[in-house]
Parts: structure tokens; sequence; C-alpha cells
């Protein structure tokens, strides 16, 4: 048993290790089920791949159905709280198969809600009929663990992993047009009301190398996008010195001439002229940028320990509006914040009012144990936080839909991802800034990048017609 241990994961001294994993079929499991629901953000989404890639090595397959898995694993999200509820909602639901259905059934639990020390207290007490904790740093590992899973609850959770693993061609990609490639693990800004820095560790680049090949594979293979994928992409090469820089990377992987690339996410710190210039000289980098404000008053801005004020933040996003024609800007903001005022909050509309933003996430700030800021009183009402989330996204919400509607009766290319959820006539996809549009279109276009009248717009998506 490895429990998870927030000293530890405070920690980043240790060198990082650069190690490959490759799992070969293993005969105790052919053709036996697996079904993953993941929870969170891209990087979750990725880490899920990776795991299926895993199983499908060892000889698992995949089934969509819970009710028919032999292993059910879920890859959680420790972001916010309004996750925990949902993931023990879920392994209810799998309790309640593995006693009426299917006695050996494994149940596993991974992601950041495995590195929250907390969680796992509230799993041995409570939650014994879970076979498997495993953590983010222990996905390679997968093969050794079930391996030698004892009966009853395990648990393996490494902390603050610093090794870099590389697992080449091994995973699951969910699309066959648009891919994840992570660049960087982990995060070292410890903004005091987030847990990532803890639950993913230390700020560790991959190779550019490595990245450069999988990308050039990933070409090879025909998909049309790729998003590099990092906590904090900026900081891409600086824990490393033999390392290029973020922009380097990023007109590497553009040269190499893959139709459309992305990054998520950048932090506003450290968003440098060279990162700039770069998204502006390459036309298959999309003119696309999240960047998050989090808060507009300089107050919380410091207390959040974002290290920019409102006038450095305005600046940036200024100066990328000038240099990269057409860009899209989307945020996160948080509300709520211990000791956030009303005129705190009004600042932070004064930013959504001056960015005009394409989109927003707003959260109510929740409080993460461990993190600095659950040691500030939690001290805005519940009320409080409801009302001005709901005047922010009254405003965020104009502000999508007016950007939309300049769309209106335009000519845009989007990537054709898929069939519509709305209305299974039509086909959706992306425009280079990721607004979502719903297509009408005559012909079958998955995984090309065609021409679309803009016919409608909303806030949240778009309707066209294929020209
Ligand atoms: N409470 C509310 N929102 C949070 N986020 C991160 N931590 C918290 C928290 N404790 C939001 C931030 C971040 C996004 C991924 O989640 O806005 O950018
Ligand atoms: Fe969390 Fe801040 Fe790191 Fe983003 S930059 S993952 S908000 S600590």
């Amino acid at each position: 048993m490895k429990l998870p241990d927030y000293n530890e994961e405070r920690k980043r001294n240790r060198e990082t290790e650069f190690i490959t994993v490759n799992p070969t079929i293993n005969q105790e499991y052919l053709g036996k089920k697996y079904f993953i629901r993941t929870y969170g953000c891209q990087m979750n989404v990725h880490d899920s791949e990776e795991i299926a890639g895993i199983l499908e090595n060892l000889g698992f397959i995949e089934t969509d159905s819970e009710e028919n898995a032999d292993i059910i694993i879920l890859n959680t999200c420790a972001v916010r709280e309004n996750a925990h509820d949902k993931v023990f909602g879920f392994l209810g639901r799998c309790k309640h198969i593995k006693e009426t259905k299917n006695k050996d059934l494994l149940i596993c639990l991974c992601g950041c809600m495995a590195q929250e020390k907390s969680v796992v207290d509230e799993i041995m007490s409570k939650h014994k009929y879970i076979d498997l904790v495993f953590g983010t740093h222990n996905i390679h590992e997968l093969p050794n663990i079930l391996m030698n899973l004892e009966p009853g609850l395990n648990i393996e959770v490494k902390s603050n992993e610093d090794n870099v693993y590389e697992v080449g061609e091994n995973f699951k990609r969910d699309s066959k047009i648009s891919a994840w490639v992570n660049i960087m693990y982990g995060c070292d800004k410890f903004c005091t009301y987030c847990i990532v820095p803890y639950t993913r560790g230390k700020e560790r680049s991959r190779k550019s190398s490595d990245i450069l090949k999988e990308v050039r594979k990933l070409k090879e293979l025909g998909y049309k996008e790729v998003t590099l994928l990092g906590q904090n992409v900026n900081a891409y090469g600086r824990d490393r010195e033999d390392e290029i820089s973020f922009a380097e990377l990023l007109e590497e992987v553009a040269k190499i001439g893959i139709e459309r690339v992305r990054f998520v996410t950048s932090h506003p710190w450290n968003f440098t002229d060279e990162m700039i210039d770069t998204i502006a000289k390459y036309d298959n980098i999309m003119p696309y940028i999240h960047l998050p404000l989090q808060s507009g008053s300089d107050r919380i801005l410091k207390l959040m320990g974002r290290r920019y004020t409102q006038e450095e933040y305005l600046e940036l996003f200024k100066k990328i509006k000038s240099k990269v024609k057409n860009a899209a800007i989307t945020t996160d903001i948080i509300v709520g914040f211990p000791n956030e005022t009303e005129e705190d909050f009004e600042e932070t509309l004064k930013v959504v009012n001056e960015c005009k933003y394409d989109g927003a996430f707003t959260f109510i700030y929740s409080p993460r144990e461990g993190t600095p800021a659950a040691k500030m009183q939690d001290n805005i009402i519940k009320e409080v936080k409801e009302e001005r989330l709901q005047r922010l996204n009254k405003l965020v919400n104009e502000y999508s839909n007016m950007n939309n509607k300049k769309l209106l009766d335009k000519t845009v290319d989007v990537l054709i991802t898929g069939v519509s959820e709305k209305d299974p006539n039509k086909l959706c996809g992306y425009t280079d800034t990721f607004k979502l549009v719903n297509v009408s279109s005559g012909k079958r276009t998955i995984g090309e990048i065609i021409k679309v009248k803009i016919t409608d717009a909303k806030s949240f998506s778009l309707d066209g017609i294929a020209e």
C-alpha cells in the first residue's frame, strides 16, 4: 500500500528521469472487458486514452456499458468539490453491479482524487468494495499493479513522482481527427486555491525530440489537428537546461505541417512576445487562446498568488489581440474567493467588459484541503457567491453571443469532427477560433476542413450550411 502524502507532494527537488514503457499481452486478461469513465480536464481525458492503451496492450477490450465490464476505471478530478459527489454517486452504482451481477468485478479509482488524502481516508473507512486506488503518477505501473492485486482494497498512490514516461504509440485515441499531445506534466505555480501542484506533481517537460516524433507520426496517420497539453504550457522547457522554449516548440510543431495546432493552457504570467509572434506567424497555429483571468481585482489576484495585476493582464490581452489576427480569447474566472468584496467582484466585471471574451468558464470558489487558500476563512456566503456567478454569467454570455453574431453570413473554415449531438442529420465541427458549429451538409465530410456559411449564432454554438 502506498498512501498520498501532502508533505511529499509539495517537494520540488528531485531530478527527472525519462522512462519508456511498453506493456505486452497477458493471457489472463485476453477478452476481458474494461469500462472507463472520465471526469475533469483534457489532461484527464488524455490520461484515460493512455490507460485504455495500456489495458488493450494487456489484452482487455473496451465495453461502453459498465454492466458488462470486468474492470471499471473511474478517472477523477479534484479541482472543485462538486466532482467528488458525482464520483461517489457513480461508485454506488458500481457497488450495486458488483453485489448483484458480477462479484468478480474490479472497481478502480484513479486520477486527481486518488492523490487526495481525505478521499483515500474516506475510501478506506467507507468504500471497501473498491478494489484499487491508483494515483496520477502510477498509471504506467498499471500492468504490475494489476498483476499483484491482493484481495480487498489496494492503494497505490505515489506522491510527487518526478519522472516522464514515454508510451510511444500505446495510446488508444478517442478521435482519428484531432489528437492530444502532452508536452509537460505537473505545475509549479502553486496558485493558492489550486490542488493541481499537489495531485500532479512538479513541472516536468517531455523531450522536444519525443514530442516532435509523436506529432510527425500523427500527421502520417492523417490527423488534422493536435492540441499540445500542459497545466501551464508557457513553462515548457524551463525545468531543463538543454530544452527549447515553448515558442520554439510551437514553431517546430507548426513546421511539421499538420493543418491545425492548438495548445492549452497558458498562464498570463510569462506569456512571452516570442510566443505571440509565433502564433501570429503560422497560419496553422489556431488563433485561439485560453487565458485564465481568475479575478480582476489586484488584491484578490495577490491572495490567489497569480503573479500579475489587472493592468498587466489587460496589457497582455491587448497585445495578443493586436498581433494575432482575429484571435478569440476565452478565460476562467473564480467568484467568491475568501474576502472577495463587491468592489473586488466589480473589478472582475470591469475586466470582462474590457476584454469582451469569446467565452468563459466560471466557477464558485471551493476550498481544497491542503492548499493555502483552504486556511483562509471561506467567508463569502453561498447566496452572495451564487448571485455573483449569475451576474458574471449573464455578462459573459452577452459577449460570447455578441462575438458569435459577428460571424453571421460569413464563410469560415470548419474542421468537421462528427455528427451533431443536437440533430443527427447535421454534422458538427470547430472554427479556427474553436467555436462549435452545427453544419447542414449534403455530403459526409467528417475529418475534413470545409467552408461553412454561418446562418445563426447563439451564445454557445453556431449554425451553418456547407458551401
Ligand atoms: N475553486 C474553484 N475553481 C477552481 N479552479 C481551480 N481551483 C479551483 C477552486 N479551488 C478553476 C480555475 C482553473 C480551472 C481549471 O478551475 O479557474 O483555471
Ligand atoms: Fe492550478 Fe495555477 Fe497551476 Fe493552473 S497555474 S494548474 S490554476 S496552480
